[in-house]
């Protein structure tokens, strides 16, 4: 840290040293932690906190606010290490124009721990934020609660997790963690709506790997803890994970442009104009063998705007695929079973996957679109015990509540509870539409047939021929979309080379929909 001080106001006495005086302070203030701290930083291959802002931000949009804020700290001889800015850069500016707030926590001034005033700044954006409808990305880079200012730290981070709390819904909050986050600093992202982690440079976990040897015994290194893999695809804290800090900030900024930046708003829409909207590659997709898998991302990619999909949790329950995607211009969040993973299965890691983001997209205005492969719930002991009822129940509790513009196309399987589950008529989708190779039944025609024919099967010179007659005249009955569309449960079956043209006109009808829940505090969600 540096030890020159600013002009202090004795000293000063004409206007051209008042103006002077500013100008040294403004530019102590960009040296935070120092030269040495700052060259540690990048040689670690991290930005610091400034270089990050102005890589989110557009150029020179970026308006700092409490650039002079200090530490208020004396024990431990803090009070002769004040340094400008106090760990923490804070302001607003723009991203592809719309305005963004942002916190930028700054490694190089006290490992980028967190006091009462950096907590104070912090506060200061986000209630900024909420008053004027306008994101907040958080660039977190802490070693956690400052450690020579005790509680006053506790409470600061206490009042930053009580306002993401309040802010939740209200305006996106985005969190990036770019360097160690420990402690209390993983709680504020784990509030805010997404989380992207870097690869081999950011952590997060509640207690490190000392704390967890002396404790568990466990030898663990911090990447295998909480790095951004183990978040990524184990744990599924984090929701990115990107190879470096730049490519982490350009995915941060893509994210942006599909979300509103508030809950009164809706999404921002891109041009486009609808020309022939007709997709043959989708009618090659489905193997013949409904029981071969495919891959779910065909599909998306057939019916989306050209390289418009964002997934998000990529890593995480592959059974089922949540993303971003655009359809003619328009944003839409798309959550789809993935056959080529577990046959598509639900099981508790993609409901509460799903869950989320449905209830993200929910919040913010983006229509919800559903592709459904799904051929049940996955059993066993595992899944019972851990609360497959109870998270299976969020997915099917989020898309009940979601009142955006909600549509359904089932390519192949919807069986049983699942069928309920992925976005039915009968839990409020606005529109259902089916692929001829769908097949809408309690369960599959062997499984049905094998339970509901047994008897005649044992007895039958043949059973293996009898089982074979028995799933075949069931397939013929249940393995289609007709009786649902018999019953209005299916509006519409499809040709899937027309399935773009058909979302792309539902999705139009629905713009203007207004759908509400009863009056209630609010809804409780089986945690
Ligand atoms: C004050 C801190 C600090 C902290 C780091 N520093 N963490 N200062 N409070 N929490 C300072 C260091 O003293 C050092 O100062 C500089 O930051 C860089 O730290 P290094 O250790 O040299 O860096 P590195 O080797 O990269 O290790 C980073 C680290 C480690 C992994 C973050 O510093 C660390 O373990 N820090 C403590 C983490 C922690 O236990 N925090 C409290 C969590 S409890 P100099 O002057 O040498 O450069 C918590 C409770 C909140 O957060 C609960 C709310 C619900």
């Amino acid at each position: 840290m540096s030890t020159e001080k600013p002009k202090t106001a004795t000293n000063i006495q004409t206007t051209a040293e008042k103006i002077e005086r500013l100008d040294s302070m403004n530019e102590e203030a960009l040296k935070g932690g120092g030269e040495d701290r700052i060259a540690k930083q990048h040689e670690k291959g991290k930005l610091t906190a400034r270089e990050r802002i102005d890589l989110l931000l557009d150029e020179g949009s970026f308006e700092e606010i409490g650039k002079f804020v200090t530490h208020r700290a004396t024990d431990f001889g803090m009070d002769k290490q004040k340094i400008l800015g106090d760990g923490v850069v804070t302001g607003y500016g723009t991203i592809d124009g719309r305005l963004t707030y942002v916190f930028s926590q700054d490694f190089t001034v006290f490992g980028g721990s967190l006091s009462e005033t950096f907590a104070e700044k912090i506060v200061k954006i986000m209630d900024m934020a909420m008053k004027n409808g306008a994101p907040v990305i958080g660039l977190n880079d802490s070693g956690g609660a400052r450690i020579q200012e005790g509680v006053v730290s506790l409470g600061g981070y206490a009042d930053i997790f009580y306002r993401n709390t309040l802010a939740s819904g209200v305006i996106p909050q985005i969190s990036a963690i770019l360097g160690p986050c420990a402690g209390g600093a993983v709680y504020s992202p784990a509030i805010t709506d997404f989380i992207f982690m870097v690869e081999q440079s950011s952590y997060m976990f509640v207690t490190g790997p000392n704390v967890v040897k002396t404790v568990t015994q466990e030898d663990v290194t911090s990447e295998e803890l909480g790095g951004a893999q183990t978040h990524a695809s184990k744990s599924g804290v984090t929701h990115f994970a990107c190879a470096n800090e730049a490519e982490c900030i350009r995915q941060i900024k893509q994210l942006m442009s599909y979300i509103p930046s508030n809950c009164e708003e809706e999404p921002p829409m891109l041009e486009y104009e609808v020309g022939d909207e007709t997709r043959d590659v989708l009618d090659n997709i489905l193997p013949d063998n409904p029981n071969q898998p495919y891959d779910m991302h065909d599909v998306i990619n057939g019916i989306i705007d050209k390289e418009s999909f964002l997934e998000v949790h990529k890593d995480f329950a592959e059974n089922i695929i949540c993303g971003f995607g655009r359809l003619a211009g328009r944003s839409i969040g798309i959550v789809a079973n993935q056959p080529m993973s577990m046959a598509g299965v639900l099981d508790i890691h993609s409901s509460t996957k799903g869950g989320r983001f449905v209830r993200f997209c929910d919040s913010f205005n983006v229509p919800l679109l559903v592709l459904v492969d799904v051929p049940g719930f996955l059993p066993g002991t595992d899944q019972e015990w851990n609360a497959i009822i109870t998270n299976g129940a969020k997915l099917l509790y989020a898309f009940s509540e979601a009142t955006v513009p909600r549509i359904s196309v089932i390519t192949r399987k919807a069986y049983g509870g699942a069928y309920d589950v992925m976005n039915s008529k009968h839990i409020g989708a606005d529109m259902n539409y089916a692929w001829p190779t769908a097949e809408i039944a309690v369960m599959g025609a062997q499984g049905a047939s094998e339970i509901i024919f047994r008897k005649e099967i044992k007895k039958a010179d043949d059973p293996n021929a009898k089982l074979q007659e028995k799933i075949n005249e069931y397939t013929e009955k249940f393995a289609n979309p007709y009786i649902a569309a018999a019953r209005g449960f299916v509006d519409e079956v499809i040709m899937p080379h027309n399935t773009r043209t058909k979302l792309i006109h539902a999705f139009k009808m629905l713009e203007n929909k207004v759908d509400k829940l009863p009056r209630k505090k609010h809804g409780n969600i089986p945690l």
